[in-house]
């Protein structure tokens, strides 16, 4: 006969059983429980009553379960004969059961709590015991672990290890002997005083291996003279050095190439203004009058532009505002008189140019001067002849830089920085505006990324929104990098924004030597606490009584002022985002054979040194 087919419903894999089997196998476990357990009541029992252990196996407790019915008011004659004469009466068997029951039962109970403790503490390395309000959930083991501050490990930063120099991204020097980069486009900002390896150690690293434009600040040459020929090679280098200070040679850029139109000399007019105004620490202070000078100074580079003038006419303007005859070159330049405009939309612009400019004019006379004298000092720069040479001309423009793997370096003397200051302000707002307009239209960060680097950023170049540009320029196709002394420093330049200046950049990283106490007070914080844990035994009575043991915790600052400051030159700390901080080795590029030989390798020659006064002849 063949065996029937197997049912389609059945739910059961081949190999497993069904009901009855699962039910056999209960009964069999059941009856081994219980058997165990009266094995071990009958061996304590026979112990405890007879003197010593009854010669009973567990293979003989089918036999014992089988007669217990019959005999449980006396359960010492279900055992085999040989063993009935140990055990005690049925109280004193029953009395060994219970009581074996009960320490199975307060083992497991232990072992429970035990093992929770183990899942909520790990071994012995958790933090004190917090504890909890009745109803409360029982805190996550991680929750817990995370409390203490520590030190990052090589894992820890796992997504920022790379291999060497990868393009697009900035290295930031090593930790445990491994590259770290920050991810691509987010922000750098390093703080360290004078001397410990922040231009060698992060501008001109992040500048020679940047392939992308690049726009950097350089205090004199500094950062010019290690990074020119490895740029050379990469693309064309262009030198904005209004003093001449480098004796490179130099190229021109005027504020007036972006103000063909009304809307293009308000945006430009509002940029050397308020930079001249956070230059000067103005503050909170800033933006009123950046808004009111730009509402005098947009007519004036419109007017000017209009009539293929230099900065020279307006500064001229600025000086002698109130003379008539200024006035009516200005209203002329407009071209309110004579009906030249013939195009409608430029005659709207001229309109409103002039009606603003008339509202300035007949303005009280304090309020005037305090315009005057907010203009006069956005535009102190074009006092210097050197700088105004400087303006002829529109060489330096958003579209060339962003054409190539080019350059612009921005030089400024030591000394000159606030007058300075406005002029590379503007000139950076007017890169990034293009950077944000191009990415804007393809709703894509532009690529290659332009690298800002700005070093020291407070003196040369305090763009007054640094905050701003640090959390968007990511997302513009821009990577900044600032480079800044001290909280000290930023503080002065950015008034009460200075926490969210550093704050906005996603890698931070401090370098050795720090003394500026707000500086420590904030990287304490950012740092945080760190638990240690204390062990003290102590014996009582002279040593002769009971020995106590004490567990403590202390919470210590997980990098102390002291430590802080004292660190090693050419180390410093990494705090990246919300991972644990990472100790950094900084990498100057003399220490780095690949640095040094792109530093060292043999100019293109387009920018080599001359005599500075040379270079300003050919302007
Ligand atoms: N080519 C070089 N070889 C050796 N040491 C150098 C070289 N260039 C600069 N240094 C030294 O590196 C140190 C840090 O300089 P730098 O990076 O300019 O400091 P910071 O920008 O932090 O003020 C200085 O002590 C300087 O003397
Ligand atoms: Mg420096």
């Amino acid at each position: 006969m063949r065996p029937p087919p197997p049912s389609p419903a059945s739910t059961h894999p081949p190999g497993a059983g069904g009901p009855a089997e699962l039910l056999v196998a209960g009964a069999f476990a059941a009856a081994f429980g219980v058997g165990a357990a009266l094995w071990a009541t009958g061996q304590v029992a026979g112990l405890i009553a007879g003197g010593r252990w009854p010669a009973v196996g567990l293979g003989e407790m089918a036999g014992v379960l089988v007669r217990l019915p019959g005999s449980v008011g006396d359960p010492a004659r279900a055992w085999p004969a040989g063993a009935q004469g140990l055990l005690p009466g049925a109280v004193g068997f029953y009395a060994v059961l219970l009581a074996l029951g009960a320490l199975v039962l307060a083992l497991l109970f232990a072992a429970v709590r035990g093992w929770e403790h183990v899942r909520e503490q790990g071994l012995g390395l958790g933090g004190p015991r917090r504890r909890r309000r009745p109803g409360a959930r029982r805190p996550r083991a991680r929750q817990r672990t995370e409390r203490t501050a520590r030190w990052a490990r090589v894992a820890d930063v796992r997504q920022l290890l790379v291999p060497g120099a990868e393009r697009g991204r900035v290295t930031l020097g090593r930790v445990g002997g491994r590259p770290v980069a920050a991810e691509r486009r987010q922000s750098v900002i390093v703080v360290a005083p004078t001397q410990t390896y922040k231009t060698t150690g992060f501008a001109v690293p992040a500048v020679l291996e940047w392939d992308g434009p690049a726009l950097v600040t350089s205090i004199k040459t500094d950062l010019l003279r290690d990074s020119v020929a490895a740029r050379e090679h990469r693309g064309e280098v262009r030198i904005f050095d209004p003093t001449a200070v480098s004796g490179y040679g130099r190229s021109s850029w005027t504020p007036l190439a972006e103000c063909a139109t009304w809307e293009g000399a308000r945006r430009v007019a509002f940029r050397l203004t308020h930079a001249a105004q956070a230059a000067r620490g103005a503050g909170g202070d800033a933006d009123f009058w950046a808004r009111q000078g730009t509402r005098y100074l947009a007519p004036l580079l419109f007017a000017a532009r209009r009539k293929e003038l230099t900065m020279r006419a307006v500064t001229g303007w600025v000086n002698a505002e109130a003379e008539d005859k200024v006035r009516a070159e200005i209203r002329q330049a407009l071209g309110a008189k004579d009906g030249e405009v013939a195009d409608r939309e430029d005659a709207i612009a001229c309109q409103a140019a002039l009606e603003v400019l008339k509202s300035v004019w007949s303005a009280e006379a304090r309020l005037r001067s305090s315009l005057v004298a907010t203009v006069a000092g956005a535009l102190d720069a074009y006092g210097d002849l050197q700088v105004l040479r400087c303006s002829r001309k529109a060489e330096i423009t958003a579209d060339w830089l962003l054409s190539g793997s080019n350059t612009l370096y921005l030089c400024a003397p030591a000394d000159e920085q606030e007058r300075l200051a406005p002029l590379f302000v503007a000139l950076i707002g007017e890169i990034r505006a293009e950077v944000y307009r191009r990415a804007a239209a393809t709703g894509e960060p532009i690529d290659p990324s332009l690298l800002l680097v700005l070093d020291e950023a407070a003196n040369v170049a305090p763009v007054p929104d640094l905050d701003v540009l640090a959390s968007t320029g990511a997302g513009q196709g821009l990577q900044l990098v600032t480079i800044v002394q001290d909280l000290a420093q930023i503080h002065r330049r950015w008034q009460g924004a200075a926490e969210t200046v550093v704050n906005n950049h996603t890698a931070k990283v401090l370098g050795a030597g720090i003394a500026c106490p707000r500086t420590l007070d904030y990287f304490g914080r950012l740092l945080g606490d760190q638990e240690l844990r204390q062990v003290s035994t102590s014996t009582q009575d002279g040593g002769y009584g009971q020995r106590s043991r004490t567990e403590s915790s202390t919470w210590r600052a997980l990098a102390p002022a002291n430590v802080l400051r004292e660190s090693e030159a050419g180390t410093g700390l990494l705090v990246y985002r919300n991972l644990p901080p990472a100790r950094l080795e900084l990498r100057p590029w003399f220490w780095e054979p690949e640095l040094r030989e792109l530093v060292e390798q043999a100019p293109v020659g387009a920018t080599s040194p001359h005599d500075p006064d040379r270079a300003v002849e050919q302007l």
